[in-house]
């Protein structure tokens, strides 16, 4: 009997894409959906599967995107409704599935919801939000702060002076949460998700999906024990959420953006197989440059949840820092290796294939409320030699600065580079989607030199990475060819024998085995 094919989203690479900085069809300096259709091109020459969207619905913005005011419609900034269903098509005929980011734990304040809800206490929609009388002393009802901390902590409670109730906002005062105990909500939010999916979309991602589930008692958070998000109510709103996309046919995923920074937490929303599909792993994200801390991670997350379910690993996303200014140049090459060889399905973030940086953007030129501008500086494609300061992405005056470096780094130059990190990337994915190891095979750690982090797949390949900016043993036991090294000018095919092979200051090989 021939072997039943995994489903896209545990055999393929995702791309995340970020529509502000991605493409400006129509030179107002801004990205838009139809500057994305129009670089489909660089995603299958790299060699993903998927492409996942950022927020492109109407919105005031506060959040960029993240503050919807309208989750049916696509935000004039971005283009129309009509755009949306060109990128889908032009993304489904060259083979790209797509997932598109839900928001479903708040909306904008400039919602029609909303401002009905703050209408009155009266209004049918008062009990979609979270509205509280002040607490003692006429302050917040509970000790709950809102995520963005970046000028100080802030209550994750605002007072409406009209009604005299606060509301609850996990994030900004303009984007409350919504009241996911209250059954209308959860209905109207499902049909948000069958709108999409009608029109075509693979599946999606979940902002803060952890957080459907709250205390519905609100009592204070106390030292250990978070209330606002990770409630136990969340596992049966995910399991709702998944039947929604079993109602649709092909293969429609769900991947959650779950922000503990705890695997024993997290592994709860993947291991029962019958809510999300996927998780984003935040413990790994973060972790420091360290072969033994790498290492630890993914065995203990392997563990957790077993062989039956799929990891999903990355990296990077629009909310932190780039890969190669947290761990330098050199590892986030080592880096690239490691992600597109684990066991799990690999999210990519614009722009790391090009081994960008983090762009410094002026003070009076910052825009975002929690310092994430940096990472999300537009992608250089072009030099500006020829194409102008926007670099390709815009004939405009782009939103956020385009880095220094876009002469050297542009897509464009390092396509025509075997030296590149564009080519590692494509010689990585090429070598992913050849190898059924490496997409399906099972993982096992090894035992390796100092801040050598090596590991087999399938049986047939080893990874070593090599950790240090300096040579090392790698230390580790097998034999085989060495299919692909992150050392520009590795000679393929060589002989190698994992015990003696000296990697290079922050290399990594692929060996096959045998
Ligand atoms: C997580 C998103 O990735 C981030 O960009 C956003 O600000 C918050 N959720 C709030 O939606």
């Amino acid at each position: 009997m021939a072997p039943t094919p995994s489903p896209w989203w545990r055999s393929g690479v995702v791309y995340q894409i970020y529509p502000r900085s991605f493409g400006d069809s129509d030179g107002d300096g801004v990205g838009d959906l139809a500057g994305i259709t129009a670089r489909l091109d660089h995603l299958v020459e790299l060699g993903v599967d998927a492409l996942w969207l950022s927020p492109f619905y109407r919105s005031p913005m506060a959040d960029f995107g993240y503050d919807v005011s309208d989750h049916t419609d696509v935000d004039p900034t971005f283009g129309t409704l009509a755009d949306a269903d060109a990128l889908v098509a032009g993304a489904h005929e060259r083979g790209l599935r797509v997932i598109v980011d839900w928001v479903p734990n708040h909306t904008s304040d400039r919602h029609e919801w909303f401002i009905a809800s703050r209408s009155s206490r009266e209004d049918p929609k008062r009990s979609w939000y979270v509205w509280r009388d002040p607490g003692p002393g006429a302050g917040p009802p509970n000790n709950w702060t809102s995520n963005f901390a970046l000028r100080g902590e802030i209550p994750a409670w605002t007072l409406d002076e009209r009604t005299g109730q606060f509301y609850l906002h996990s994030f900004l005062p303009e984007q409350p949460d919504l009241n996911w105990d209250e059954p209308a909500v959860r209905e109207a939010m499902h049909d948000v998700l069958r709108f999409w999916l009608d029109r075509g979309v693979d599946g999606f991602r979940i902002d803060v999906a952890h957080a459907l589930g709250k205390d519905p008692e609100l009592l204070d958070n106390e030292p250990g024990r978070s209330r606002h998000q990770d409630w136990p109510s969340v596992h049966p709103r995910l399991q709702a959420i998944r039947r929604v996309l079993e109602e649709f046919d092909g293969d429609r995923m769900a991947v959650g953006e779950v922000y503990l920074l705890d695997q024993e937490a997290l592994a709860p929303y993947l291991r029962t197989g019958d809510e999300l599909h996927l998780v984003h792993n935040f413990v790994f994200l973060n972790l420091p440059w360290s072969a033994a801390g790498f290492r630890a991670t993914v065995d203990e997350f392997e563990q957790l949840v077993g062989p039956g379910a799929w990891p999903a690993w990355c990296l990077g996303n629009h909310d932190h820092a780039r890969i190669a200014s947290r761990y330098g140049p050199g590892p986030a090459r080592v880096a690239a290796m490691l992600l597109l060889t684990l066991r799990g399905t690999p999210f990519l973030f614009q722009g790391d294939e090009l081994g960008l940086q983090d762009v410094a953007v002026p003070s009076e030129r910052v825009v975002d409320v929690d310092g994430r501008d940096p990472v999300r500086a537009p992608i250089p494609w072009e030099p500006p030699s020829r194409a102008g300061s926007g670099a390709g992405f815009t004939t405009g005056e782009p939103w956020l600065p385009i880095t220094p470096e876009a002469e050297r780094v542009a897509a464009s130059v390092q396509a025509g580079d075997p030296e590149s990190m564009l080519t590692l990337h494509r010689e990585l994915l090429a070598l992913r989607r050849s190898s059924a190891a490496l997409r399906e095979g099972s993982y096992r750690s090894l035992d390796a030199g100092e801040a050598v982090f090596a590991f087999e797949r399938g049986g047939e390949l080893a990874v070593a990475l090599n950790f240090a900016p300096e040579r090392r043993r790698a230390r580790a036991s097998g034999r085989g060819r060495l299919l692909l090294s992150t050392r520009p000018g590795a000679q393929a095919g060589a002989e190698v024998d994992l015990a003696e092979l000296e990697l290079g200051a922050d290399e990594g090989v692929i060996v096959a085995l045998g």
